[in-house]
């Protein structure tokens, strides 16, 4: 696994130089789908089965210090976290694949992510782990060849280099090497995203496993991946003409269609849980109102909406708990 992890990072870095600092720092931030990844082609290079779009969180995400030390260390908002955590076991084996950087590392980070947000904090983690290793390194490296790092930490983490509009594209390639995320599109200001967080109890069953379990069993995933396609053109074309109507339906439909993959699975992936599906039928019933809001969701039971600012505050009434992020600050 490490062998075809490693030759991958030594292709990337090629040609890139090594001026090493006493330390390095970056900040990525979060991001949400409006087209999902769902299914991966190749575990070990981590390359998707699709294509996904994203909007990154502006100033919401993760900070990252790292040092070169004499033995490893992890922390989390100020606290140190024990090496056998699992958060603390993904960033050190991600770091044993940059030898040519050192063997130890002092890694610090923190997190501004509202905790209780149930926004997942691996797709920032890992972006500013790789930019400030990139930092560190002084390897000045361009975002594809960063997002294709990130990219082996968590598929999602590619497109949290980058802010606004992102599209990871999945290539074609064996090699992964065309299997990047790229920015897109010129900010809209208006746009906002709301979370409803309706439980941060840990899932039952984690988004890599969910996925593998997803592509083995599901037959409903067959009309996935031209479906994804299908998706991201008309979010990509909805967002160029500023169409939010258009963009709202196709991610909503998007998100919907993967939980249908994930409960078409077995053992069967129900993510949801009754107040998620309270949720769903009260963006539903205030839409048919005439409210223009539309919903994502991830593999979790958290809700997210779509609206833009002129009816932030009908929407805010609507969904008393609401936490609104603007993501183009
Ligand atoms: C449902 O990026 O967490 O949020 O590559 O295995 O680390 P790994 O998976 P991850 O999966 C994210 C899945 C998703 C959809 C998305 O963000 O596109």
């Amino acid at each position: 696994m490490i062998d075809i992890q490693t030759q991958f990072v030594k292709n990337v870095l090629e040609g890139a130089g090594l001026s090493l600092k006493d330390s390095g720092s970056a900040f990525a931030p979060s991001n949400i789908a409006l087209s999902k990844y769902w299914g991966k082609r190749d575990p070990e290079l981590n390359l998707p089965i699709n294509s996904s779009l994203s909007i990154s969180l502006g100033n919401l995400g993760t900070k990252t210090k790292i040092r070169l030390a004499d033995a490893d260390s992890v922390s989390l908002n100020g606290t140190p976290v024990d090496l056998n955590d699992g958060f603390a076991i993904r960033t050190l084996e991600f770091l044993k694949l940059f030898p040519m950087v050192g063997t130890h590392f002092e890694v610090r980070t923190e997190n501004n992510i509202p905790t209780a947000a149930g926004l997942a904090s691996s797709a920032s983690g890992f972006a500013a782990l790789v930019l400030a290793l990139n930092d560190l390194a002084g390897w000045e490296l361009g975002g594809r060849m960063l997002s294709m790092l990130a990219r082996l930490g968590s598929g999602s983490a590619s497109r949290s280099i980058f802010e606004g509009f992102v599209q990871w594209h999945a290539g074609n390639c064996d090699d992964g090497s065309d299997s990047f995320a790229e920015p897109f599109s010129k900010p809209w200001n208006e746009f906002r995203i709301g979370i409803l967080e309706l439980s941060n109890a840990r899932k039952p069953v984690g988004s890599r496993d969910g996925m593998n379990r997803t592509v083995q069993t599901s037959e409903l995933y067959k009309s996935w991946p031209a479906q994804a396609n299908r998706d991201i053109e008309t979010i990509r074309t909805a967002i160029h003409t500023q169409d939010f109507p258009t963009l709202g339906k196709a991610a909503e439909n998007n998100a919907l269609a993967m939980h249908a993959t994930m409960m078409s699975a077995w053992p069967p992936l129900l993510y949801l849980q009754p107040e998620s599906i309270e949720m769903i039928h009260q963006v539903q019933r205030v839409r048919a109102e005439g409210l223009e809001v539309y919903l994502t969701i991830d593999a979790g039971p958290n809700i997210k909406l779509l609206f833009l600012e002129e009816n932030e505050s009908q929407v805010a009434a609507a969904f008393p708990r609401l936490q609104v992020i603007q993501p183009f600050g």
